[in-house]
Protein backbone atom coordinates (compact mmCIF):
# COMPACT_ATOMS: atom_id res chain seq x y z
CA UNK A 1 0.00 0.00 0.00
CA UNK A 2 1.13 3.39 -0.94
CA UNK A 3 1.70 5.52 1.96
CA UNK A 4 0.43 9.25 2.17
CA UNK A 5 1.74 11.43 -0.34
CA UNK A 6 3.14 15.41 0.65
CA UNK A 7 5.04 17.46 -1.14
CA UNK A 8 7.62 16.33 1.41
CA UNK A 9 7.39 12.65 1.78
CA UNK A 10 10.37 11.98 -0.62
CA UNK A 11 12.63 13.25 2.21
CA UNK A 12 12.25 10.00 4.17
CA UNK A 13 12.96 7.99 1.27
CA UNK A 14 16.80 6.89 -0.07
CA UNK A 15 17.75 9.48 -2.55
CA UNK A 16 20.80 9.44 -5.04
CA UNK A 17 22.67 11.87 -6.54
CA UNK A 18 21.98 15.19 -4.33
CA UNK A 19 24.82 17.41 -3.59
CA UNK A 20 26.63 17.65 -0.75
CA UNK A 21 25.60 20.86 0.37
CA UNK A 22 27.51 22.15 2.81
CA UNK A 23 25.46 24.76 4.87
CA UNK A 24 22.04 23.46 5.56
CA UNK A 25 20.56 25.95 6.81
CA UNK A 26 21.36 28.26 3.75
CA UNK A 27 19.71 25.54 1.49
CA UNK A 28 16.27 25.47 3.85
CA UNK A 29 17.15 29.23 3.13
CA UNK A 30 16.65 29.05 -0.32
CA UNK A 31 14.21 26.57 -0.51
CA UNK A 32 11.86 29.07 1.76
CA UNK A 33 11.99 31.43 -0.56
CA UNK A 34 11.68 30.08 -3.48
CA UNK A 35 8.64 28.65 -2.47
CA UNK A 36 7.34 32.37 -2.13
CA UNK A 37 8.27 32.66 -5.89
CA UNK A 38 5.96 32.99 -8.69
CA UNK A 39 5.05 29.09 -10.07
CA UNK A 40 6.96 29.00 -13.74
CA UNK A 41 3.80 27.53 -15.64
CA UNK A 42 0.17 26.63 -14.99
CA UNK A 43 -1.18 23.62 -13.63
CA UNK A 44 -3.46 24.45 -16.53
CA UNK A 45 -1.07 24.46 -19.17
CA UNK A 46 0.57 20.78 -17.90
CA UNK A 47 -2.37 19.23 -18.25
CA UNK A 48 -3.44 20.76 -21.75
CA UNK A 49 0.12 19.22 -22.34
CA UNK A 50 -0.97 15.98 -20.54
CA UNK A 51 -4.02 15.54 -23.30
CA UNK A 52 -1.41 16.25 -25.90
CA UNK A 53 0.65 13.33 -25.00
CA UNK A 54 -2.61 11.18 -24.79
CA UNK A 55 -2.98 11.46 -28.48
CA UNK A 56 0.79 10.38 -28.59
CA UNK A 57 0.05 7.33 -26.33
CA UNK A 58 -2.66 6.66 -28.95
CA UNK A 59 -0.77 7.26 -32.24
CA UNK A 60 -2.13 10.38 -32.98
CA UNK A 61 0.34 12.74 -32.16
CA UNK A 62 4.06 12.44 -32.48
CA UNK A 63 6.49 13.86 -29.86
CA UNK A 64 9.68 16.25 -30.05
CA UNK A 65 11.47 16.73 -26.88
CA UNK A 66 15.00 18.27 -27.65
CA UNK A 67 17.40 20.85 -26.20
CA UNK A 68 20.19 21.56 -23.91
CA UNK A 69 22.23 18.75 -21.71
CA UNK A 70 22.70 21.30 -19.28
CA UNK A 71 21.96 24.89 -19.62
CA UNK A 72 23.88 26.81 -18.15
CA UNK A 73 24.68 30.34 -16.60
CA UNK A 74 27.49 31.55 -19.45
CA UNK A 75 25.33 30.58 -22.66
CA UNK A 76 22.44 32.63 -21.32
CA UNK A 77 21.43 34.79 -24.13
CA UNK A 78 18.32 35.62 -26.20
CA UNK A 79 20.37 34.04 -29.63
CA UNK A 80 20.67 30.70 -28.00
CA UNK A 81 17.35 30.55 -26.57
CA UNK A 82 15.69 31.49 -30.35
CA UNK A 83 18.16 29.63 -32.38
CA UNK A 84 17.23 26.02 -30.28
CA UNK A 85 13.48 27.09 -30.68
CA UNK A 86 14.12 27.58 -33.85
CA UNK A 87 15.58 24.28 -35.18
CA UNK A 88 13.23 22.23 -32.83
CA UNK A 89 10.70 24.40 -35.24
CA UNK A 90 11.92 23.43 -38.26
CA UNK A 91 12.27 19.95 -37.19
CA UNK A 92 8.47 20.05 -36.00
CA UNK A 93 7.47 21.43 -39.81
CA UNK A 94 9.48 18.64 -40.85
CA UNK A 95 7.62 15.79 -39.29
CA UNK A 96 4.38 17.27 -39.26
CA UNK A 97 4.70 18.07 -43.03
CA UNK A 98 6.70 14.52 -44.10
CA UNK A 99 4.51 12.64 -41.80
CA UNK A 100 1.63 14.29 -41.52
CA UNK A 101 1.40 14.31 -38.32
CA UNK A 102 0.66 16.76 -35.30
CA UNK A 103 4.24 17.36 -33.18
CA UNK A 104 3.97 17.84 -29.71
CA UNK A 105 7.12 20.16 -29.01
CA UNK A 106 8.35 20.44 -25.29
CA UNK A 107 12.00 22.16 -24.76
CA UNK A 108 15.18 21.02 -22.78
CA UNK A 109 14.64 24.40 -21.76
CA UNK A 110 14.18 26.88 -18.59
CA UNK A 111 14.91 24.79 -15.67
CA UNK A 112 17.25 21.77 -17.74
CA UNK A 113 20.35 22.49 -15.34
CA UNK A 114 21.12 19.99 -12.43
CA UNK A 115 22.85 16.52 -13.85
CA UNK A 116 23.21 13.07 -12.38
CA UNK A 117 26.94 12.41 -12.38
CA UNK A 118 28.77 8.69 -12.24
CA UNK A 119 30.91 9.75 -9.90
CA UNK A 120 30.71 12.34 -6.71
CA UNK A 121 34.36 13.35 -6.77
CA UNK A 122 36.04 14.24 -9.80
CA UNK A 123 40.49 13.61 -9.34
CA UNK A 124 43.02 15.66 -11.37
CA UNK A 125 46.67 15.42 -10.52
CA UNK A 126 46.18 14.16 -7.36
CA UNK A 127 43.27 16.10 -6.51
CA UNK A 128 40.13 15.15 -5.50
CA UNK A 129 37.19 17.93 -5.73
CA UNK A 130 33.40 17.51 -5.57
CA UNK A 131 32.22 16.59 -9.40
CA UNK A 132 30.59 19.60 -11.27
CA UNK A 133 26.70 18.68 -10.82
CA UNK A 134 25.38 21.90 -12.88
CA UNK A 135 25.18 25.77 -13.07
CA UNK A 136 22.79 25.80 -10.39
CA UNK A 137 24.67 23.51 -7.96
CA UNK A 138 28.36 24.68 -8.15
CA UNK A 139 30.88 25.53 -11.35
CA UNK A 140 32.55 23.80 -13.78
CA UNK A 141 36.26 24.97 -12.79
CA UNK A 142 38.27 22.48 -11.10
CA UNK A 143 39.04 24.67 -8.02
CA UNK A 144 38.02 23.83 -4.18
CA UNK A 145 35.80 27.53 -4.35
CA UNK A 146 34.12 26.22 -7.60
CA UNK A 147 33.08 23.36 -6.99
CA UNK A 148 31.52 23.52 -3.52
CA UNK A 149 27.68 23.51 -3.55
CA UNK A 150 26.23 27.30 -3.71
CA UNK A 151 22.47 27.06 -2.89
CA UNK A 152 21.94 30.74 -3.97
CA UNK A 153 23.12 29.22 -8.11
CA UNK A 154 19.63 27.82 -7.41
CA UNK A 155 17.87 31.20 -7.06
CA UNK A 156 19.91 32.37 -9.84
CA UNK A 157 18.94 29.42 -12.08
CA UNK A 158 14.78 30.00 -11.33
CA UNK A 159 15.52 33.54 -12.38
CA UNK A 160 17.24 32.38 -15.91
CA UNK A 161 13.89 30.11 -15.97
CA UNK A 162 11.64 32.42 -15.75
CA UNK A 163 13.28 35.03 -18.38
CA UNK A 164 13.83 32.24 -20.43
CA UNK A 165 10.15 31.11 -20.48
CA UNK A 166 9.30 34.27 -20.80
CA UNK A 167 11.33 34.98 -24.21
CA UNK A 168 10.06 31.27 -25.25
CA UNK A 169 6.73 32.24 -24.92
CA UNK A 170 6.97 35.30 -26.74
CA UNK A 171 8.20 33.40 -29.24
CA UNK A 172 5.26 30.95 -29.52
CA UNK A 173 2.81 33.53 -29.10
CA UNK A 174 4.48 36.71 -30.57
CA UNK A 175 4.47 36.53 -33.96
CA UNK A 176 8.31 34.28 -34.80
CA UNK A 177 6.40 30.97 -34.80
CA UNK A 178 3.47 32.30 -37.32
CA UNK A 179 3.76 29.33 -40.19
CA UNK A 180 3.41 31.96 -42.66
CA UNK A 181 7.47 32.74 -41.03
CA UNK A 182 8.14 29.30 -41.96
CA UNK A 183 11.04 30.29 -44.81
CA UNK A 184 12.51 32.67 -42.46
CA UNK A 185 13.39 30.21 -39.52
CA UNK A 186 16.23 28.65 -41.96
CA UNK A 187 18.87 31.01 -40.65
CA UNK A 188 22.52 31.40 -40.30
CA UNK A 189 24.80 27.95 -40.81
CA UNK A 190 21.79 26.11 -41.50
CA UNK A 191 20.47 27.84 -44.72
CA UNK A 192 23.64 27.06 -46.23
CA UNK A 193 24.00 23.53 -45.60
CA UNK A 194 22.37 20.74 -47.54
CA UNK A 195 19.67 19.77 -44.98
CA UNK A 196 19.24 24.01 -44.85
CA UNK A 197 18.42 23.79 -49.13
CA UNK A 198 16.15 20.23 -48.51
CA UNK A 199 14.33 22.55 -45.89
CA UNK A 200 14.04 25.54 -48.13
CA UNK A 201 12.45 23.35 -50.55
CA UNK A 202 9.92 22.10 -48.47
CA UNK A 203 9.07 26.30 -46.62
CA UNK A 204 8.19 27.32 -50.04
CA UNK A 205 5.95 24.38 -50.61
CA UNK A 206 4.03 25.04 -47.45
CA UNK A 207 4.39 28.31 -48.46
CA UNK A 208 2.58 28.26 -51.54
CA UNK A 209 0.05 26.50 -49.95
CA UNK A 210 -0.41 29.50 -47.46
CA UNK A 211 -0.99 31.43 -50.49
CA UNK A 212 -3.77 29.51 -51.83
CA UNK A 213 -5.03 29.37 -48.67
CA UNK A 214 -5.44 33.30 -48.24
CA UNK A 215 -6.83 33.46 -51.00
CA UNK A 216 -9.58 31.18 -49.97
CA UNK A 217 -9.94 33.65 -47.08
CA UNK A 218 -7.81 31.77 -44.69
CA UNK A 219 -5.00 33.73 -42.92
CA UNK A 220 -3.51 34.09 -39.44
CA UNK A 221 -6.08 36.32 -38.34
CA UNK A 222 -9.11 34.13 -39.02
CA UNK A 223 -7.01 31.17 -38.22
CA UNK A 224 -5.05 31.57 -34.81
CA UNK A 225 -3.15 28.10 -35.31
CA UNK A 226 -0.83 29.32 -38.17
CA UNK A 227 0.05 32.17 -35.71
CA UNK A 228 1.45 30.78 -32.89
CA UNK A 229 2.46 27.28 -31.35
CA UNK A 230 2.15 25.53 -28.14
CA UNK A 231 5.93 25.27 -26.73
CA UNK A 232 6.45 23.36 -23.86
CA UNK A 233 9.51 23.24 -21.27
CA UNK A 234 10.74 20.00 -19.34
CA UNK A 235 13.69 19.03 -17.34
CA UNK A 236 14.95 16.23 -15.29
CA UNK A 237 13.16 16.73 -12.04
CA UNK A 238 16.80 15.67 -9.53
CA UNK A 239 16.71 17.97 -7.30
CA UNK A 240 14.23 17.51 -5.01
CA UNK A 241 13.91 20.33 -2.55
CA UNK A 242 14.03 22.58 -5.93
CA UNK A 243 10.85 20.90 -7.44
CA UNK A 244 9.13 20.67 -4.10
CA UNK A 245 9.89 24.38 -3.42
CA UNK A 246 8.20 25.72 -7.28
CA UNK A 247 5.11 22.82 -6.48
CA UNK A 248 1.83 24.48 -5.99
CA UNK A 249 -1.86 23.23 -5.19
CA UNK A 250 -4.26 24.10 -8.56
CA UNK A 251 -7.25 25.39 -7.58
CA UNK A 252 -9.06 24.27 -10.17
CA UNK A 253 -8.76 20.31 -9.18
CA UNK A 254 -6.90 21.07 -5.32
CA UNK A 255 -4.22 18.77 -6.95
CA UNK A 256 -0.70 19.26 -6.49
CA UNK A 257 1.43 20.37 -9.67
CA UNK A 258 5.21 20.80 -9.69
CA UNK A 259 5.16 24.25 -11.42
CA UNK A 260 8.94 24.33 -12.33
CA UNK A 261 8.09 22.81 -15.82
CA UNK A 262 5.45 21.76 -17.89
CA UNK A 263 6.87 17.99 -17.80
CA UNK A 264 9.38 16.49 -15.29
CA UNK A 265 11.16 13.34 -16.15
CA UNK A 266 13.31 11.01 -14.05
CA UNK A 267 16.71 9.84 -15.30
CA UNK A 268 17.97 6.61 -15.01
CA UNK A 269 20.21 6.38 -12.52
CA UNK A 270 17.33 7.68 -10.40
CA UNK A 271 14.48 5.97 -11.02
CA UNK A 272 14.56 3.33 -8.16
CA UNK A 273 10.96 2.78 -7.26
CA UNK A 274 11.22 2.83 -3.54
CA UNK A 275 13.56 5.98 -4.18
CA UNK A 276 12.81 10.01 -2.92
CA UNK A 277 12.63 10.66 -7.16
CA UNK A 278 9.59 8.36 -7.66
CA UNK A 279 7.76 9.01 -4.37
CA UNK A 280 8.00 12.72 -5.12
CA UNK A 281 6.93 12.57 -9.16
CA UNK A 282 3.90 10.00 -8.40
CA UNK A 283 2.46 12.88 -6.45
CA UNK A 284 2.52 16.17 -8.96
CA UNK A 285 -0.17 16.33 -11.57
CA UNK A 286 2.14 16.53 -14.34
CA UNK A 287 2.93 15.00 -17.28
CA UNK A 288 6.16 12.42 -16.08
CA UNK A 289 8.63 10.65 -18.12
CA UNK A 290 10.97 7.67 -16.56
CA UNK A 291 14.16 6.58 -18.69
CA UNK A 292 14.55 3.37 -19.83
CA UNK A 293 18.44 2.19 -19.86
CA UNK A 294 20.15 -1.03 -20.49
CA UNK A 295 19.70 -2.25 -16.90
CA UNK A 296 15.97 -1.73 -16.55
CA UNK A 297 14.43 -4.96 -15.45
CA UNK A 298 10.74 -5.28 -17.11
CA UNK A 299 9.25 -6.03 -13.85
CA UNK A 300 10.90 -2.87 -12.46
CA UNK A 301 9.43 -1.20 -15.41
CA UNK A 302 5.82 -2.56 -14.82
CA UNK A 303 6.45 -1.18 -11.05
CA UNK A 304 7.36 2.03 -12.35
CA UNK A 305 4.29 2.69 -14.65
CA UNK A 306 1.76 1.34 -11.82
CA UNK A 307 3.36 3.72 -9.16
CA UNK A 308 3.46 6.92 -10.99
CA UNK A 309 0.45 6.22 -12.49
CA UNK A 310 -2.07 4.27 -10.66
CA UNK A 311 -5.04 5.24 -12.48
CA UNK A 312 -3.71 4.37 -15.83
CA UNK A 313 -4.66 8.19 -16.89
CA UNK A 314 -3.69 9.14 -20.31
CA UNK A 315 -0.86 11.00 -21.51
CA UNK A 316 0.40 10.66 -18.02
CA UNK A 317 3.74 8.48 -18.77
CA UNK A 318 6.16 8.62 -21.35
CA UNK A 319 8.71 5.95 -21.26
CA UNK A 320 12.12 7.15 -22.45
CA UNK A 321 14.34 4.49 -24.11
CA UNK A 322 17.85 5.07 -24.11
CA UNK A 323 19.16 1.31 -24.28
CA UNK A 324 22.15 2.04 -27.45
CA UNK A 325 21.81 1.72 -31.07
CA UNK A 326 23.61 -2.01 -30.09
CA UNK A 327 20.69 -3.44 -27.33
CA UNK A 328 17.70 -1.71 -29.03
CA UNK A 329 16.57 -4.98 -30.70
CA UNK A 330 16.86 -7.25 -27.85
CA UNK A 331 15.71 -5.59 -25.03
CA UNK A 332 13.47 -3.45 -26.18
CA UNK A 333 10.97 -5.59 -27.33
CA UNK A 334 10.30 -6.98 -24.20
CA UNK A 335 9.68 -3.99 -22.26
CA UNK A 336 7.22 -2.99 -25.30
CA UNK A 337 5.13 -6.60 -24.82
CA UNK A 338 5.06 -6.43 -21.19
CA UNK A 339 3.58 -3.08 -21.12
CA UNK A 340 1.38 -4.02 -23.88
CA UNK A 341 0.38 -7.23 -22.08
CA UNK A 342 -0.63 -4.87 -18.77
CA UNK A 343 -3.17 -2.83 -21.08
CA UNK A 344 -0.85 0.26 -20.39
CA UNK A 345 -0.94 3.14 -22.59
CA UNK A 346 2.00 5.15 -22.54
CA UNK A 347 4.12 7.04 -24.76
CA UNK A 348 7.14 5.74 -26.14
CA UNK A 349 10.17 8.10 -26.95
CA UNK A 350 13.94 7.08 -28.22
CA UNK A 351 16.49 8.66 -26.28
CA UNK A 352 19.13 8.18 -29.11
CA UNK A 353 21.88 10.26 -27.03
CA UNK A 354 22.64 8.72 -23.70
CA UNK A 355 23.41 4.94 -25.15
CA UNK A 356 25.70 5.86 -27.50
CA UNK A 357 28.48 8.19 -25.74
CA UNK A 358 31.77 7.45 -26.55
CA UNK A 359 35.23 8.90 -25.95
CA UNK A 360 37.01 10.40 -29.15
CA UNK A 361 40.60 9.24 -29.96
CA UNK A 362 41.33 13.44 -29.09
CA UNK A 363 39.80 12.75 -25.55
CA UNK A 364 36.22 14.22 -26.00
CA UNK A 365 33.21 12.42 -25.28
CA UNK A 366 31.22 12.40 -28.36
CA UNK A 367 28.59 10.71 -30.00
CA UNK A 368 28.53 9.59 -34.05
CA UNK A 369 25.75 10.53 -36.03
CA UNK A 370 25.53 7.30 -37.47
CA UNK A 371 25.02 5.30 -33.86
CA UNK A 372 22.12 7.89 -33.19
CA UNK A 373 20.37 7.04 -36.04
CA UNK A 374 20.81 3.20 -35.74
CA UNK A 375 19.16 3.67 -32.65
CA UNK A 376 16.85 5.68 -33.76
CA UNK A 377 16.15 3.31 -36.71
CA UNK A 378 16.13 0.34 -34.64
CA UNK A 379 13.46 2.00 -32.43
CA UNK A 380 10.80 2.40 -34.75
CA UNK A 381 11.37 -0.89 -36.67
CA UNK A 382 10.70 -2.97 -33.07
CA UNK A 383 7.37 -0.55 -32.65
CA UNK A 384 6.13 -1.51 -36.24
CA UNK A 385 7.03 -5.34 -35.65
CA UNK A 386 5.41 -5.39 -32.14
CA UNK A 387 2.25 -3.45 -33.80
CA UNK A 388 3.22 -0.66 -31.07
CA UNK A 389 3.41 3.00 -31.41
CA UNK A 390 6.87 4.72 -31.21
CA UNK A 391 6.17 7.75 -30.70
CA UNK A 392 8.62 10.81 -29.85
CA UNK A 393 12.06 11.33 -29.84
CA UNK A 394 14.26 13.19 -27.12
CA UNK A 395 17.13 14.75 -28.11
CA UNK A 396 20.03 16.76 -27.07
CA UNK A 397 20.73 19.49 -29.11
CA UNK A 398 21.32 23.48 -29.62
CA UNK A 399 20.40 25.54 -32.46
CA UNK A 400 24.25 26.53 -32.48
CA UNK A 401 27.14 25.08 -34.71
CA UNK A 402 29.17 23.48 -32.22
CA UNK A 403 31.19 19.98 -33.15
CA UNK A 404 30.17 18.18 -30.51
CA UNK A 405 28.88 14.72 -32.34
CA UNK A 406 30.97 13.48 -35.09
CA UNK A 407 29.58 12.47 -38.52
CA UNK A 408 26.02 13.92 -40.60
CA UNK A 409 26.20 15.38 -43.71
CA UNK A 410 28.78 18.15 -42.72
CA UNK A 411 30.77 14.70 -41.69
CA UNK A 412 32.29 16.35 -38.20
CA UNK A 413 35.09 14.55 -37.47
CA UNK A 414 37.06 13.23 -34.64
CA UNK A 415 39.98 15.97 -35.04
CA UNK A 416 37.12 18.58 -35.45
CA UNK A 417 35.45 18.32 -32.22
CA UNK A 418 37.73 20.74 -30.53
CA UNK A 419 36.78 23.47 -33.01
CA UNK A 420 33.68 24.15 -31.67
CA UNK A 421 32.79 22.40 -28.15
CA UNK A 422 31.21 23.93 -26.02
CA UNK A 423 28.35 21.79 -24.13
CA UNK A 424 28.49 21.58 -19.96
CA UNK A 425 28.04 18.06 -19.90
CA UNK A 426 27.13 15.56 -22.80
CA UNK A 427 27.70 16.26 -26.87
CA UNK A 428 25.03 18.14 -28.40
CA UNK A 429 23.79 17.83 -31.80
CA UNK A 430 24.41 20.70 -33.89
CA UNK A 431 21.02 22.57 -35.91
CA UNK A 432 22.21 21.24 -39.10
CA UNK A 433 22.15 17.43 -37.50
CA UNK A 434 19.21 18.02 -35.88
CA UNK A 435 17.17 18.66 -38.79
CA UNK A 436 19.07 15.99 -40.97
CA UNK A 437 17.75 13.16 -38.33
CA UNK A 438 14.44 14.86 -38.54
CA UNK A 439 14.25 14.48 -42.51
CA UNK A 440 14.95 10.87 -42.07
CA UNK A 441 12.82 10.70 -38.98
CA UNK A 442 9.51 11.76 -40.98
CA UNK A 443 10.75 9.14 -43.60
CA UNK A 444 10.48 6.15 -40.65
CA UNK A 445 7.85 7.93 -39.45
CA UNK A 446 5.64 7.81 -42.37
CA UNK A 447 6.38 4.11 -42.45
CA UNK A 448 5.60 3.56 -39.64
CA UNK A 449 2.42 5.24 -39.02
CA UNK A 450 1.27 4.11 -43.28
CA UNK A 451 2.08 0.54 -41.30
CA UNK A 452 -0.03 1.11 -37.84
CA UNK A 453 -2.86 2.41 -40.42
CA UNK A 454 -2.20 -1.11 -42.63
CA UNK A 455 -2.88 -3.63 -39.41
CA UNK A 456 -5.89 -1.20 -38.14
CA UNK A 457 -7.50 -1.62 -41.28
CA UNK A 458 -6.61 -5.32 -41.83
CA UNK A 459 -8.05 -6.17 -38.18
C1 LIG B 1 20.19 13.36 -19.52
O1 LIG B 1 19.09 13.30 -20.08
O2 LIG B 1 20.97 14.34 -19.66
C2 LIG B 1 20.64 12.21 -18.72
C3 LIG B 1 21.54 12.32 -17.75
O3 LIG B 1 20.07 11.08 -19.12
P1 LIG B 1 19.99 9.62 -18.46
O4 LIG B 1 19.29 9.80 -17.14
O5 LIG B 1 19.16 8.87 -19.45
O6 LIG B 1 21.38 9.11 -18.33
CO1 LIG C 1 22.85 14.39 -21.15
Amino acid sequence: MATKWTPDSWRKFPIKQQPDWPDAAALESVETRLASFPPLVFAGEARRLKAQLADVAEGRAFLLQGGDCAESFAEFHADNIRDTFRVLLQMAVVLTYGANCPVVKVGRMAGQFAKPRSSGTEVQDGVELPSYRGDVVNAMEFTAAARRPDPERLIQGYGQSAATLNLLRAFAQGGFADLHRVQRWNNGFVARSPQGARYQELADRISDALDFMEACGVTSETMPQLRSVDFYTSHEALLLGYEQALSRVDSTTGDWYDCSAHMLWIGDRTRQVDGAHVEFLRGVGNPVAVKAGPTTEVDELLRLIETLDPRNEPGRITVICRLGADKVDSLLPPLVRAVAREGRKVVWACDPMHGNTVKSSTGYKTRAFDRILAEVRSFFAVHLAEGSYGGGVHFELTGQDVTECTGGAQAITEHALADRYHTHCDPRLNASQALELAFIIAEALKKERDGTARLAAAS
